[in-house]
């Protein structure tokens, strides 16, 4: 029997150098063989936010090493890939092009083919690493640079239902953090520092919920915060700060992901729907189980993907990379890095610098 295609995948978007090797599987849910991720954490905390110079030179340093375990812990020989996946965008440029350029010197090494991935079509895809998934499905793509509705309706063909229009959720969370002393990245703290707080305690903004359809924007929110945030008087209102906005949000998501629903029942009449939340923020657990509330209202399943799988990863990029590989869909070595790549082609433009849309 033939052996099922192995892909490696690479990931530099940002500030996670990462390698990993999936091979497909007859189960319609591909095997993960290593999953290898170094984190730049301690490179960017002192900064408050991460410093695309020192991440790419972190990069530079650690990318060889990454592959080398990941290939290693998956057991597979070199001869034994079939193709080597690379995220081309969107992305920090400086940070794109070491792991574009490594997985493209791989490729041309081992005379294989060479596939360019999206980092969002990875978040998209990433449940498929652990679920059978049929297309047509709602997404919403939440994390550090992204916040936007879509309907994924196949490999490569989105269609955007709304976005933000300004900060993403993930910087919300963590701009959030940084008024309140919390070290960056704060998202995954703050979600800690709610569950002591009252979430009643302050009213914050809900910027545009009754207008814009299910577009987003979290900018005013930021603002009320950082107001309010000047006179808090003890430990216990930080906590109160934390939980009123944890509960903003997911009030916010609530309402925009019903309209969403609307929006996406326009074009598709099956009786069962899903509805996957994908990116940094998914792993937020109350942010979760507002959304599975909201998603049995209106008859949709959500589905998560594990949370290991929802920061950035190589797995994702290899897994997109398998399903482009089953479809002969290679890149040219010439393929540049683009760091403003939108996922759906028709969305004219991604909103700010680097990984922000
Ligand atoms: O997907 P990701 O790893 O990187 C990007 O592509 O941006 O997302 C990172 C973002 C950060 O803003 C981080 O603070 C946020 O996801 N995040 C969280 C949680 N875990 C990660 N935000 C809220 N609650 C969490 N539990
Ligand atoms: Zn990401």
């Amino acid at each position: 029997m033939a052996k099922k295609p192995i892909i490696l995948g690479i990931e530099t978007s940002c500030d996670e150098t990462a390698v990993s090797l999936v091979q497909d599987n007859d189960s319609g849910v591909p095997k993960i063989l290593s999953n290898v991720i170094s984190s730049q954490f301690d490179v960017h905390k002192e900064f408050g936010g991460v410093v695309p110079e020192l991440a790419a030179r972190s990069h530079i340093e650690k990318i060889d090493l990454i592959a080398k375990k990941a290939i290693k812990e998956s057991g597979v020989k070199l001869n034994d890939i079939s193709a080597v996946a690379a995220t081309v965008g969107p992305g920090l440029i400086v940070c794109l092009s070491v792991g574009l350029n490594f997985g493209k010197a791989m490729a041309s090494s081992l005379n294989i083919p060479f596939i360019g991935v999206n980092h969002l079509e990875g978040h998209a895809l990433s449940p498929k690493l652990h679920t059978k998934l049929d297309y047509p499905y709602l997404l919403l793509l939440i994390s550090g640079g992204h916040s936007q509705y879509l309907s994924v309706n196949g490999l490569g063909n989105y269609k955007r239902l709304g976005t933000t229009i300004d900060d993403a959720l993930g910087e919300a969370f963590d701009k959030t953090a940084k008024l309140l002393g919390i070290e960056f990245p704060g998202g995954p703290k703050l979600e800690k520092y709610a569950k002591k707080g009252d979430p009643k305690k302050f009213q914050l903004p809900m910027p545009i919920i009754n207008k814009g359809g299910c577009n987003l924007s979290f900018a005013g929110l930021k603002t009320a915060i950082l107001r309010i945030s000047k006179n808090l008087k003890s430990e216990q209102e930080k906590f109160d700060l934390a939980a009123s906005f944890q509960n903003t949000i997911e009030n916010i998501l609530f309402i925009k992901t019903k309209k969403a629903f609307e929006e996406f029942k326009k074009n598709n009449l099956n009786e069962k729907q899903f509805f996957v939340v994908a990116g940094g923020v998914a792993a937020n657990k109350g942010i979760r189980d507002k959304l599975t509330e909201v998603s049995k209202q209106c008859n949709f399943q959500t589905i998560y993907p594990n949370i290991n799988l929802c920061g950035d990863n190589a797995a994702m990029i290899s897994m997109v990379g398998l399903e482009k590989y089953k479809l002969n869909q290679f890149d040219e070595l010439d393929l540049p890095a683009s760091p403003r790549l939108p996922l759906d082609k028709n969305a004219k433009f991604l909103k700010g610098a680097g990984v922000k849309i």
